[in-house]
């Protein structure tokens, strides 16, 4: 991976992106919802780190800019700010919560620290005065609403310029500078315990930013192939590909804008699961028409990890082997059958693996490691095509749909780099990789056959070579999972259990053993290595 920096400048921003809105995050648990709650409007929208530069921010020609909310106080030493030009460029803001304390802070206006925090819901009444001149950003809205409160500080006076619009019992509840198009409000209109907040946002867009509601799969898809065009001109482009579904939407897409001029690369590392490579392999070519070098490498990957029993020397050796063997197929395809120069690199990276959701506090934002193995390095002779670095998972899948990619695709489970290599304790040989195969199979195949499959955000089988008592199979599914940054195991019922460790005993020879995980994350992590 590169640095934000890099990635924003190959950063491809198509007509649809633009006339959008940039969220500015202070590192609010909200952030993220915020940035969805707008795209749900279809008004595009991007979460960047609060110390963006304004000519970073003009780059999506923004209608609007919002200032999130964030779980410090302006008064923090290391209090998270933007750089005050936000607010003078004509460009109308909204601040959320932490956002409207900054905004006044910065303006010159009083934030009282507060005693202790003010959590849950509250009651919005309207200042009299504000009465018939009305305020945009309430157009319509009720007085006495509920709207959700979570924040410490609250505005004590306003800088110049501001009125009060609402209060809530406790608390400033909504200002605005009407000439400078600035407003804010102290309470999170994102959230579904506040009344109505989804049209306190619509308000914002549509009559404050005159934002027009055209962000769509198809406007995306249309505008990014556009831009890709422009992008690499006359040039060839790669891409390796997993088998899961990012990597493949951000093919077909390159692919539908430079047609064979783009090769992709599927290794076989001899860690996927069963008929994985043949399978994905032809789905690739005959359904998605893509061009695709199937690579081989089993014996290559199987070589590195002899001998080899702690998790991290597996994930670095499985991940230098694939940036061999990927550079091996980049320079074969140069010297063969591209006719033209490989100029680039095709990634299916999403906004979540750029940008560690939570508490960005501005560039240090950092970029996952840990689940990269199997990515491919910084140092590559190409620059980078990202066309889904803006996105969600969900976002994404949706636009997968659109570009017709059959569902088995469409909703596949995430499956890690190393492959079965972390799902297999211990030494990884060509024995226990078959076995957990056929066991791994067996676990899907069930929870398939059961209707489970599209509920589960993953499950699968991991192999603990117990000696004493047999070699064991241990099933493992999760359910509900925010991103893998959190999950909870899947209860699955007892019939369909009960079907998976029979079929496994008595299908599989070597394993007389199956447990299930009911590990939940955290305190367990989702794979066992
Ligand atoms: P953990 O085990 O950290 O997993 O709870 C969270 C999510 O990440 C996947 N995972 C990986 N993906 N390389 C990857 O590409 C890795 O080394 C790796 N380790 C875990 C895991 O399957 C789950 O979806």
């Amino acid at each position: 991976m590169t640095s934000g920096a890099k990635l924003q400048e190959e950063h491809l921003k198509p007509q649809s992106e633009r006339g959008g809105v940039v969220v500015l995050d202070f590192g609010g648990q909200y952030t993220q919802l915020i940035a969805r709650r707008i795209r749900e409007q279809k008004v595009f929208s991007a979460v960047l780190p609060c110390t963006t530069s304004v000519e970073e921010i003009r780059k999506y020609e923004p209608a609007g800019i919002v200032l999130s909310g964030g779980p410090s106080s302006v008064y923090d030493p290391d209090a998270p700010k933007c750089t005050p030009e936000v607010l003078s460029q004509g460009i109308p803001i909204l601040g959320i919560c932490y956002g409207m304390q900054w905004i006044t802070h910065t303006l010159g206006g009083n934030v009282e620290p507060a005693g202790r925090r003010e959590y849950g819901r509250a009651q919005l009444h309207f200042e009299s005065s504000v009465g018939d001149h009305g305020s945009l950003l309430f157009k319509n809205y009720p007085h006495g609403a509920n709207v959700w409160n979570s924040h410490g500080d609250h505005v004590r006076s306003l800088p110049t310029g501001f009125r009060c619009v609402a209060k809530t019992a406790n608390a400033v509840g909504a200002i605005e500078d009407v000439q400078r198009k600035i407003y804010a409000v102290e309470f999170h209109p994102e959230v579904n315990h506040t009344d109505r907040g989804t049209e306190i946002l619509r308000n914002f867009l549509f009559e404050v930013c005159q934002a027009e509601p055209k962000w769509s799969g198809t406007a995306f898809v249309e505008e990014t192939v556009q831009a890709i065009r422009q992008k690499v001109g006359e040039k060839w482009a790669i891409c390796g590909l997993s088998g899961g579904v990012d990597s493949t939407v951000a093919a077909v897409l390159v692919h539908k804008a430079m047609g064979n001029r783009l090769t992709n690369i599927f290794v076989n590392t001899g860690l996927l699961r069963k008929n994985e490579f043949e399978d994905t392999l032809s789905m690739y070519r005959e359904r998605l028409g893509l061009h695709v070098i199937g690579i081989d490498a089993t014996d290559r990957f199987l070589a590195q990890l002899k001998g080899i029993t702690d998790p991290e020397e597996k994930r670095k050796r499985i991940g230098r082997e694939f940036i061999a063997v990927f550079e091996e197929a980049a320079r074969n395809l140069q010297q063969g059958e591209a006719h033209g120069e490989i100029g680039f690199l095709v990634q299916g990276t999403l906004y979540p693996d750029v940008i560690e959701s939570v508490s960005v506090k501005g560039p240090s934002a950092t970029i996952k490691t840990h689940h990269n193995v199997g990515g491919l390095p910084k140092k590559m002779p190409f620059a980078l095509i990202e066309p889904l670095r803006d996105l969600f998972k969900d976002e994404v899948r949706r636009i997968g749909k659109d570009l017709g990619l059959p569902q088995e695709i469409l909703l596949k489970h995430p499956f890690p780099g190393p492959g079965l290599a972390v799902r297999l304790l211990g030494e990884v040989t060509a024995e226990h990789l078959k076995l957990l195969r056929e066991a791994d199979a067996i676990v899907r195949e069930e929870i398939k056959r059961a209707g489970l499959y599209g509920k589960i955000w993953q499950a699968f089988a991991v192999l603990l070579p117990v000696r004493s008592v047999g070699v064991m199979g241990d099933g493992r599914t999760y359910g509900l999972t925010d991103d893998a940054m959190t999950a909870d195991w899947a209860r699955l019922p007892a019939e369909v259990l009960e079907k998976m460790s029979l079929r496994i005993v008595n299908e599989v020879q070597g394993i007389t053993r199956v447990v299930y995980d009911i590990t939940s994350k955290p305190p367990g992590t989702i794979e066992w290595e």
